[in-house]
């Protein structure tokens, strides 16, 4: 089987209020829910031929358990940290401490945002971020991560630099 074909299994951890989404600051994260980007994910999933599993929490300690558990199961993580984002050095760290390729994503551009959210402190233990798409933030995230994960040895990697 080529690595291509292989079934991955990839982790996406919804970060603090996001499941408030649809009612939270609709001006700003639009007007769908968790579930429904959830939905975008499993159908983005099954056209990637890769599995998905989802974790949400509003709680740091719970989030960077996940992480610190994910290669057990998981080739990859596609992550909204939310406003941990901006604050967690925690969360870098599992991130790190992982050894799994992670995408960020967010809905908002966060940098066309106020100033504290212009740092995200989770970015530099991703491959790559993805911010301002909206709910499709996470379905071209998923797109990378997959492709990402898929070749382990892509140019993109070997030119990341040290942190
Ligand atoms: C967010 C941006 C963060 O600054 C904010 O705290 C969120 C959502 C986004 O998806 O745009 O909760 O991560």
């Amino acid at each position: 089987m080529k690595p291509s074909q292989r079934k991955i299994k990839l982790l996406v951890v919804h970060g603090p209020n996001l499941q408030l989404l649809g009612r939270r600051e609709v001006s700003v994260y639009g007007k769908s829910t968790l579930k429904d980007i959830n939905t975008d994910l499993v159908r983005e999933a099954a056209a990637l031929n890769v599995e998905v599993d989802f974790f949400q929490s509003n709680h740091e300690g719970e989030l960077v358990d996940k992480i610190g558990t994910a290669a057990d199961a998981y080739a990859g993580i596609l992550i909204n940290p939310a406003a941990y984002t901006h604050t967690s050095i925690a969360i870098r760290d599992a991130l790190l401490g992982c050894g799994l390729p992670a995408v960020e994503v967010h809905l908002s551009n966060i940098y066309q945002r106020e100033e504290f959210r212009h740092k995200s402190l989770t970015a530099p233990a991703c491959r790559a971020q993805i911010a301002g798409f909206g709910r499709d933030s996470y379905r071209l995230g998923l797109t990378g991560l997959a492709r990402i994960v898929r070749q382990p040895a892509s140019p993109v990697r070997k030119k990341r630099r040290k942190i």
